[in-house]
């Protein structure tokens, strides 16, 4: 059933204290919670109705006494209880092994680990299972010394021993009220990396880090990442650890990346481990950035948590904010940051505009869900981010620095809503942009959809007058007719074509505001009048990315050069060649798909390459065209072949017209010496991936051996993953003879380790499809040994990467490949809903696509929906899909 937020009401109790025991046991574990609660005065009387699931009942005790109760649906409901504090405890069972939702308590690997958030504490024990109370909590956990050595739960270690029977024990206590969200536990055979620190504050911490033993050699970066992380938000926020203890556990069996867990993060293995031989710098690159995202929870979003579930993005939106300026810091130069929004924009590109203009559109503070687990979504993360970057851009960072602290001055250890963060931030800066407009800005958070900004530019050449209209419109949403105005600042310079940059003085202002602005758009439209314009400019609007909205620039083919060479904002630089390349795909596609490259696009790409100055990162972001899910975002009507081969077919003719510039840049780049995950060495391995990926595509084509070959040796001898990988992806793309035999031999070299193993199936999944090759091998590798529907990596490795990233083997005239996909998602669903329910997105954007695709993955779609024992996940994600 639909849970509205305007339906929210304080709870009729709190709990206070939590005292919990585990007997822990694979097929029945006992869980004996004892709680102080205490009667919120403003509900007398009220019954108090405890949250459980898939847990069975032993007994019932108030101050001691056994009482009765009754169960309504999965609720606990226990009436005439005293007015005053009293002790209540209860006793239940579950079974952890047999628990392949992975929410609450289950098994991985022989070992015990828990996870909570959202709703998986009610899968443990009886509970007041919603954010907004928050107790202290003591644990003790009891179990088989042998098969379980380590024994972790929140907070800090304070008894432990031996008992009868072969047993342990261990009790831990938390001193921070959390929420249940927040309980974590571990039982497993584990091996650590330590480390001690001491911080600024002068304060002593023991960081751990929790692996299997086999893989204490994949945790060193992990460590890093985590000191890093610490140091930043002590000097950038004056936030520091709070614990004397923090944990990070490895499990190899999760639905998402990692939980924040309070002092006891647990991490998805491909989250944290990384050593150069078996990960890529796109997994380093990971690896940090979800260290520090779980790590800054410990600040937004365990101190200050969320008062409900529809508030979700007050504590994600904010902490994937502050994770993606660790990386630009830990990025380092000017140019590295840009690299790191770009690759931030094209993840909000690929996957929060389609969401947002799908049947799954919401806003970032979602008004109903039937699973709240649907709802962690890249709009409550990454548009939640970029909302939380425009109150950052129109406060200004030292402005924002005093907005946080003016929020946990003000709610610390409180459960809040959104509206009290954009207030602290906006009360903490009278007189800025935001606290001006703080009520039209916050639309960010109610309204869905993406804005589209239409930019019109004319010159006067007479006087120097240059006039820029500006206007907004947003399309109607699911739920959602009509909007209001955004308030949406942007970023801005006048660049002149002979690449100076122009001085910005307003119309009727004294002040020039030198190289860049940022205006404010907030009516549906406006005139913004610049004085003493010397020479006709190019607008750069919206630099690094300053909204999360649609620009309509209606930029010329020369406009746009003349950003490519010579914009100051290497977003817009980035941006004009992404442009470039859009313009000529889409007139293929639309038109009659052919596509040839013209002579001065290819010159301009040549120049990027040879640049003396850019960055080899930077290149190979411009050297990349856009993805095909980008593609079909800006179509009304998505024939998903017809994007592929006129993609495939640029990117061939880029291959072959620059060959001689591929080799150079290959020459330059390829030879890195002894590897290190930093920005620069990555950028130049990702060139020289790019290079060699071109160089095997155009030999292989012409028949020509030679990079094919060379590309085969790299795969051999390269000494990290990133180059190994790099190698063998290019011949999967170009070179099925020679992939063949690598792929096997990669398969036998890294059998023992599942996150290559991974890759292995990946690589297949998304191969260039021909004559329903990819989608058959697809199929075959379901049924091999290494794969499994419950590990949610593997699960993802292979399914993931066919139905969502290879569009050319998925999308098919005879609905083979939504047959497939609606199998696997009833197959999934009775194992892992939360799993079952991502994979049932892949075809959200059904009503866009041509015929026949459309009418058979609405077909496709039905038959699932038909089902009549679908989980209420799943069942929400089809049955949106289906809505008019
Ligand atoms: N709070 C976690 C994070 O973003 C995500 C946990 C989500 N888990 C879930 N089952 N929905 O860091
Ligand atoms: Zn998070």
């Amino acid at each position: 059933q639909l849970i509205r937020r305007e339906d929210y009401a304080a709870p009729a109790f709190w709990i206070r204290t939590v005292d919990l025991t585990f007997d822990l046991d694979p097929a029945k574990t006992l869980v004996i919670n004892k709680m102080t609660v205490e009667p919120n005065a403003e509900q007398p009387g009220a019954p108090l109705r405890l949250d459980g699931e898939d847990i069975n009942l032993l007994r019932v005790l108030v101050d001691g006494e056994p009482v009765s109760f009754r169960t309504e649906g999965s609720q606990l409901v226990l009436e005439n209880l005293p007015q005053q504090p009293f002790h209540l405890e209860i006793r239940t069972t579950c079974a952890p092994e047999k628990n392949t939702q992975l929410s609450g308590l289950y098994t991985s690997s022989g070992g015990f680990f828990t996870q909570c958030e959202a709703l998986g504490f009610r899968r443990i024990t009886y509970f007041l299972d919603r954010p907004d109370v928050m107790a202290t909590y003591k644990v003790t956990l009891k179990a088989d010394k042998l098969k379980y050595p380590v024994l972790l739960s929140n907070g800090n270690l304070v008894e432990e021993g031996v008992l009868e029977g072969g047993k342990h024990f261990a009790v831990w206590v938390d001193p921070h009220p959390k929420p249940c969200y927040l309980f974590a536990l571990v039982a497993a055979d584990l091996v650590r990396r330590e480390q001690r620190i001491r911080t600024r504050a002068g304060k002593d911490h023991l960081l751990q880090i929790y692996v299997r033993a086999g893989d204490l050699d994949k945790t060193e970066h992990a460590m890093n990442s985590l000191i890093a992380s610490i140091a930043w938000d002590e000097a950038k926020f004056g936030l520091s650890l709070d614990l004397e203890r923090f944990m990070i556990v490895a499990v190899s069996d999760f639905n998402m990346g990692a939980m924040e867990n309070k002092g006891l993060n647990i991490f998805n293995t491909k989250f944290v481990l990384a050593n150069p031989a078996t990960a890529t710098d796109v997994d380093f690159g990971n690896v940090e950035s979800v260290v520090a995202h779980e790590y800054f929870h410990n600040w937004t979003g365990n101190r200050v948590t969320c008062r409900d579930w529809f508030q979700l993005s007050l504590k994600e939106g904010l902490t994937v904010f502050r994770d993606q300026q660790f990386s630009q810091d830990m990025a380092g130069s000017r140019s590295a940051r840009a690299v790191k929004r770009i690759e931030d924009v094209r993840t909000l590109r690929q996957l929060q505009f389609p969401e947002d203009a799908g049947p799954m559109a919401h806003p970032v503070r979602p008004d109903s869900y039937v699973a709240i687990d649907n709802f962690y979504t890249a709009t409550v993360y990454e548009k939640g981010s970029e909302v939380v970057r425009m109150m950052h851009t129109l406060v200004g960072d030292e402005g924002f620095r005093k907005g946080m602290a003016l929020y946990f001055e003000r709610h610390d250890g409180q459960a809040v809503t959104c509206d009290d963060f954009a207030q602290a931030i906006a009360d903490a800066n009278p007189g800025s942009e935001l606290a001006n407009r703080l009520e039209p800005f916050k639309r960010w958070y109610a309204q869905a959809g993406t804005p589209r900004v239409t930019a019109r530019g004319s010159y006067d050449a007479d006087n120097h007058i240059y006039t820029l209209s500006l206007s907004q419109r947003s399309a109607p949403t699911p739920g959602q007719p009509d909007k209001a105005p955004y308030v949406i600042p942007v970023a801005m310079g006048l660049v002149g074509r002979d690449g100076r940059q122009i001085n910005l003085q307003l119309e009727g202002h004294l002040n020039s505001l030198g190289h860049d602005t940022v205006l404010v758009l907030s009516e549906p439209e406006q005139t913004f009048t610049f004085v003493h314009v010397p020479v006709e400019p190019v607008p750069s609007l919206l630099r690094g990315f300053s909204a999360p909205v649609v620009l309509e620039a209606e930029h010329s083919d020369d406009a746009l050069f003349t950003l490519l060479s010579h914009d100051h904002d290497p977003f817009n630089r980035w941006e004009a060649g992404q442009q470039l390349a859009l313009n000529r795909i889409l007139a293929a596609v639309r038109g009659d798909g052919y596509i040839e490259l013209d002579a001065r696009y290819l010159h301009a790409m040549r120049e990027v390459l040879r640049h003396p100055e850019l960055d080899a990162a930077f290149k190979e972001l411009v050297l990349t065209l856009p993805s095909e899910a980008y593609v079909a975002e800006q179509l009304d009507v998505v024939d998903p072949q017809r994007i592929h081969t006129v993609r495939e077919s640029l990117k061939r003719q880029l291959a072959h017209a620059l060959h001689e510039d591929w080799i150079w840049a290959w020459e330059q780049f390829h030879d890195n010496g002894a590897y290190s995950p930093d920005a620069r060495s990555a950028g130049h391995r990702a060139l020289a991936n790019l290079a060699l990926a071109m160089l095997v595509l155009d030999g292989s084509l012409r028949q020509n051996p030679i990079w094919p070959g060379k590309a085969l040796q790299r795969f051999k001898d390269a000494t990290n993953m990133t180059d190994r990988l790099g190698a063998l992806q290019a011949l999967v793309n170009a070179h099925a003879e020679l992939a063949g035999p690598a792929l096997e031999r990669f398969h036998a070299q890294f059998k023992g380790e599942a996150l290559v193993i991974d890759k292995w199936f990946t690589l297949q999944a998304t191969a260039p499809e021909h004559d329903g090759k990819v989608f058959a091998r697809a199929r075959a590798l379901m049924q091999h040994p290494d794969f499994t529907l419950r590990t949610p990596n593997r699960a993802r490795s292979l399914l993931m990467a066919l139905c969502q990233s290879n569009p050319a083997a998925f999308h098919r005239t005879d609905a083979a490949g939504y047959v497939f996909w609606a199998d696997r998602v009833i197959e999934i669903d009775g194992i892992n809903p939360q799993l079952a329910a991502r994979l049932a997105r892949a075809l959200d954007h059904w009503r866009r696509l041509a015929e026949p695709y459309r009418t058979a993955a609405r077909e496709a779609i039905s038959r699932v929906a038909a089902r009549p024992e679908l989980s209420d996940d799943v069942r929400e994600i089809v049955t949106r899909a289906l809505q008019d």
